[in-house]
């Protein structure tokens, strides 16, 4: 059985995130998407939020499980028997701080793999510090958030 884990903060889960979760279904056959509770970030919404924000939008995916984490990814991949890290690349910004956290994670485990893919076009600009910063302002989310996120903030 093929299985990956896609890690990250989900602060809040947008359609980025879900357009990166259906192509790694194309290529897994079991996807953990693993919610990290990363508080040196501060996160707008809470641990718990997130998670359930994560499990509602992909509830009718067969293939994922989501589960949060605290801690290394490395001791999680450990735990699931994982060893393929999944990431979203949107542009080459992204670039510098994946080589630096693909490379670190690779430093702590040898065979430990991450795999970068591309959101579509039309999401290439959506991350969650964009809906963030637009939220706080009031603004509409709603062409950034999948239905279920916007039902729950
Ligand atoms: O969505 P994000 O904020 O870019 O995700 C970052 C995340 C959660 C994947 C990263 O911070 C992480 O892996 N945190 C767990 C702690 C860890 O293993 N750190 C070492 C690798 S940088």
């Amino acid at each position: 059985m093929k299985k990956a884990i896609y890690p990250g903060t989900f602060d809040p889960i947008t359609f980025g995130h879900l357009d990166i979760i259906k192509r790694a279904c194309k290529v897994f056959d079991k996807i953990y998407v693993a919610v990290s509770e990363n508080k040196a970030k501060k996160p707008m919404f809470s641990y718990e939020k997130r998670v359930e924000l994560v499990k509602a939008v992909t509830k009718d995916l067969p293939k994922i499980e989501v589960i949060g984490f605290d801690g290394l990814l490395v001791d999680l991949s450990d735990k699931l028997e994982a060893n393929t890290i999944i990431r979203g690349l949107r542009a080459v910004s992204d670039f510098e701080y994946e080589l630096q956290m693909g490379y670190a994670n690779a430093s702590l485990k040898e065979e430990l793999d991450t795999i970068y893919l591309m959101p579509s076009l039309q999401y290439a600009f959506i991350s969650s510090s964009i809906v963030r910063a637009i939220l706080s302002h009031g603004g509409k989310v709603d062409h950034l958030l999948p239905k279920e996120v916007l039902e729950k903030i």
